[in-house]
């Protein structure tokens, strides 16, 4: 495999990801800097995105790279049947770095075995986000002045959320205590449970999200269900507004709380929330781009000084 790609945040040991928070903390100082001058990087989006694509594009921009790539793949020869080793392995002729977002679990991991340009994996299907993950750690870093030791609730859709399962393996480097909340059919899967059990991580599960999880809470993790991975559109009709975080609810919670959301949100954040300090998430994705920046870099093998 391609040491240099990110395909999983397990890629990361609690070094690389505290030394990557201080490398996103210079680029949001400042955001500009030529680093990537002369290099191409290829965004390629088999399925939708808005912030990821964007966020990673801005990063490149500002760091004075040039962008190829596609976020529509019904436009691309993979619709005339090209497989994605074809496709990878093109690109690869072209471009220095490859971002790709896939469907499949383990699309990321594949094309960075059959390729030696780094693949940082934008999101496979319901498996790993990790450059999510490395702007969510970073804004629990910049929110809570600590990552050890926080009490983080994650809320919604666990069994798909890539995101979740991402920012679970991150953030087991810090002594977390997990409070899962889902309704049976999207619980978390007892891989993570295996996982945070093996590590020694406590966790809990709810499938009420009462004002005792909320007020415990340093951060809420709120997620949207994710309609495009069920089989069964009648059992996402079921569970698709089960949570619903409004303001009132957060009246106990504690000063420091700070809600996260990878967003996009459908429902599940009401937009009374929105006006509320503790509300964080679009200047969590404004962090995408310092956190992205970082990871950029760091694949590249660029010093940032
Ligand atoms: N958080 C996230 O992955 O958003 P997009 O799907 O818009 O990229």
């Amino acid at each position: 495999m391609n040491k240099k790609s990110l395909v999983s945040i397990a890629d990361y040991s609690k070094e690389d990801i505290l030394r990557l928070i201080g490398i996103a903390e210079k680029f949001e100082k400042n955001p500009n800097r030529r680093l990537l001058e002369g290099k191409v990087c290829a965004t390629l989006f088999f399925e939708p995105s808005t912030r990821t694509r964007l966020s990673f594009e801005t990063a490149v921009n500002r760091l004075g790279g040039r962008i190829i790539g596609f976020s529509d793949a019904s436009t691309t020869s993979s619709s005339k049947g090209e497989t994605l080793k074809d496709t990878i392995m093109m690109v690869s002729n072209y471009a220095d770095l490859i971002i790709m977002r896939h469907y499949l679990e383990g699309a990321a991991c594949y094309a960075s075995e059959v390729t030696n340009v780094p693949i940082i994996n934008a999101g496979d299907g319901a498996n790993q986000h990790p450059s999510q993950t490395m702007l969510d750690i970073y804004s629990i870093f910049k929110t809570q002045g600590r990552l050890e030791n926080l009490e983080i609730t994650m809320v919604g859709d666990l069994k798909y959320g890539r995101t979740v399962h991402s920012l679970i393996t991150g953030m087991s480097h810090f002594n977390p205590v997990f409070h899962f909340v889902a309704p049976e059919e999207l619980k978390i899967p007892d891989l993570y449970k295996n996982f945070c059990d093996k590590k020694g991580i406590k966790y809990y599960e709810y499938t009420d999200f009462s004002d005792e999880v909320i007020n415990r809470s340093d951060i809420i993790y709120m997620t949207r269900v994710q309609r495009e991975r069920f089989t069964d559109l009648m059992e996402y009709e079921k569970v698709k507004n089960v949570y619903i975080l409004r303001n009132n609810m957060l009246s106990g919670s504690k000063d420091n709380l700070r809600i996260l959301h990878p967003l996009p949100r459908v429902n599940e954040i009401a937009y009374d929330v929105d006006c509320n300090p503790k509300a964080y998430y679009i200047e969590q994705a404004r962090n995408g781009v310092f956190a992205r920046q970082a990871i950029i870099c760091d694949v590249l093998g660029i010093e940032v000084k």
